[in-house]
């Protein structure tokens, strides 16, 4: 890779996409960031857990959040709808290091359970991973997903990534062992996906 990693004046991104803004996480978020973290639908095939309380969402906000940050990481991001004006978060996305000297990010996302099926996961990645590939000197976005989880499985699939295989009893979680799907991205289908879009 011929560039470095953004510079000391690097800030989350704010990004926008016909219907989101994609924008850093803030303490006032607590509320609504709880609202869904809270719900065990969401969490059905997650790596964290459901919030039991509101001050697990305040950790998440007030020291998570921030040290990711502060190591230039653009993960955890906030999901808002651009015409809903109380500026309310219904979904979170990001990006981060598998491996930096190997060039290799992973994409992880959630939306809110009342806005399932919208589209707005995979609007949400689009804009993310445009901006990845654009200012991180990544050769491949990855994505795991446990097998059941076919939603997701659905939203990498219409971003246009490869199923790549599957990692048998990859993860053990709530008392059982988990399937993991794995799917990448390289900078090459990056760009022809982008050639394709405009
Ligand atoms: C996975 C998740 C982010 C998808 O969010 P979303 O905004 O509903 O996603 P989209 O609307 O962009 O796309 C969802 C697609 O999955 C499809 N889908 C939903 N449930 C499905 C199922 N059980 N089987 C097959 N497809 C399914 C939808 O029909 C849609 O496909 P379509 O556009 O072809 O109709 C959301 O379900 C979620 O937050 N889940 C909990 C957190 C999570 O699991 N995150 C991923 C961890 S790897």
């Amino acid at each position: 890779m011929k560039w470095s990693l953004p510079g000391n004046s690097w800030n989350p991104p704010q990004l926008q996409t016909a219907r989101l803004t994609i924008r850093p996480l803030v303490p006032n978020d607590a509320e609504a960031i709880f609202a869904f973290c809270s719900d065990s639908r969401m969490t059905e095939y997650t790596l964290w857990e459901t919030h039991q309380s509101i001050a697990d969402t305040m950790q998440f906000l007030r020291e998570y959040a921030p040290s990711r940050y502060r190591e230039q990481i653009p993960e955890p991001l906030g999901i808002v709808l651009r015409n809903d004006h109380s500026d309310s978060v219904i979904g979170t996305l990001g990006g981060f290091w598998i491996s930096k000297s190997n060039g290799t990010m992973e994409l992880g996302y959630a939306i809110a359970a009342n806005f399932w099926g919208l589209g707005f996961a995979t609007e949400a990645s689009q804009a993310l991973i445009d901006y990845l590939f654009t200012d991180y000197p990544i050769e491949r976005l990855q994505a795991r997903s446990m097998t059941p989880n076919r939603a997701s499985y659905r939203v990498l699939e219409k971003l246009g990534f490869r199923y790549e295989g599957t990692m048998r009893s990859l993860i053990y979680r709530r008392g059982r062992y988990w399937d993991v799907g794995i799917f990448g991205m390289l900078r090459a289908d990056w760009e022809s996906s982008r050639r394709t879009r405009t």
